[in-house]
């Protein structure tokens, strides 16, 4: 039985974490939950679980301190699942870890912690748990020679030619995956997968030139690793977030789940082909970034967080987004950012730069 901490509780991927928990009462129980503002729904959980449960800015801390358990699920958004995350290895309690932007920031700092607490971090991306479960053996992971995220392409691959009339109800509708506000906009602009190049980086400790990103608009391919010996290996599962999720929960085992597995008759084709860098330059702009590091991968998470509530909000259009997130990158100075106030100065300096920026 695994006492989970699920940190984002009301969100997409908290949702599907309790849906899991739920599924499986031999395996998992909820140890406790957090969120930031809806804290009547956070209680209404509270009751159904018979969990403790956290609200407020500082949940999430407040939660890994006081909980008693066998994994953290850090699922809230953007910079706000750090702190937590460093709670949580301080305490020696593995993390399964849904929130990118973490890694994008401080992925030199979270890992180097992890590994000197020897706490683990599991993936929960979908991508990312494909290519852990490749992975397998630690003789697999000595022979890596390249890793292949897929990307399904999010709801503009094909159209409309101008992006510059995009409306957030139009970002919104991702043709395969139903996230939450901030990485179904990442996915349009394709700043998600770029946050996943660097993810991959750092979980899996490939260097940059060795990760690729191929679109497969079906999202059954969820990643692809490739060995030394010229074999690929690629994990294939329905596009349903609770897969990653429950193996995550599992881990190092594997245990059945009441879902349909693929039907590949019925599938028919699988495709790929290569990501149109001219139409969506975020992922030259992500490598330039993680080319320099430090200060400048905190701005890129930094200013994209911005970015997208303004564009939310309506007072950024949508094809503003990436040259937003890239002017503000270029204006910081490029240094190392390896201590946690490093990482958080240099975020609120991207932050307001983000804000300035007309
Ligand atoms: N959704 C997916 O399928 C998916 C797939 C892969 C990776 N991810 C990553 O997983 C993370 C979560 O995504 P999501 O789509 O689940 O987001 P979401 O639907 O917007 O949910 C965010 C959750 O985090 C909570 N939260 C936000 N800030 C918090 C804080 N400071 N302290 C405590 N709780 C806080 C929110 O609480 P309130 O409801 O109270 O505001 C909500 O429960 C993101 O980093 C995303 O990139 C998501």
């Amino acid at each position: 039985m695994k006492r989970i901490l699920v940190l984002g509780a009301t969100g997409s991927i908290g949702t599907a974490a309790l849906d899991v928990i739920r599924s499986r009462p031999d395996d998992f129980r909820v140890a406790g939950l957090a969120v930031r503002s809806r804290a009547d729904e956070a209680e209404r959980l509270g009751r159904t679980f018979g969990a403790p449960w956290f609200a407020g800015e500082d949940a999430a801390v407040r939660a890994v301190r006081e909980t008693e358990a066998d994994l953290v699920l850090v699922a809230t958004v953007g910079l706000s699942g750090l702190a937590p995350t460093l709670a949580a290895i301080e305490r020696g309690i593995p993390v399964a870890l849904a929130t990118k932007e973490v890694l994008v920031a401080a992925g030199a700092l979270v890992m180097s912690r992890a590994k000197e607490k020897g706490v683990p971090i599991l993936p929960v991306d979908s991508e990312h748990s494909a290519i852990f479960q490749c992975l397998g053996d630690t003789a697999s992971r000595r022979a890596i020679a390249r890793v292949t995220l897929t990307a399904s392409g999010g709801p503009f691959l094909d159209g409309p030619a101008d992006l510059s009339a995009v409306t957030p109800a139009m970002a919104m509708r991702h043709p395969t995956w139903r996230m939450g506000p901030k990485v179904t906009v990442d996915s349009a602009t394709m700043m998600n997968k770029g946050f996943e190049i660097i993810e991959a980086r750092w979980l899996f400790d490939v260097p940059y030139d060795a990760i690729d990103v191929v679109i497969h608009p079906e999202s059954i391919v969820h990643s692809l690793v490739t060995f030394a010996d010229g074999s690929t290996l690629a994990q294939l599962a329905p596009p349903d977030m609770r897969v990653p999720i429950q193996y995550a929960f599992s881990w190092p085992d594997r245990v059945p789940a009441e879902r349909a597995a693929l039907d590949l008759p019925a599938l028919g084709a699988l495709t790929f082909r290569a990501p149109d860098t001219a139409r969506f330059p975020a992922l030259d702009r992500v490598r330039e970034a993680a080319a320099a590091g430090g200060t400048r991968l905190v701005a890129l998470g930094a200013a994209d967080e911005v970015a997208v509530a303004r564009f939310l909000a309506g007072t950024l259009a949508f094809a503003d987004i990436v040259p937003l997130v890239a002017d503000v990158v270029a204006s910081m100075p490029a240094s190392p950012c390896d201590s946690l106030e490093a990482v958080l100065a240099a975020d609120a300096a991207a932050r307001a730069e983000a804000v300035r920026h007309p």
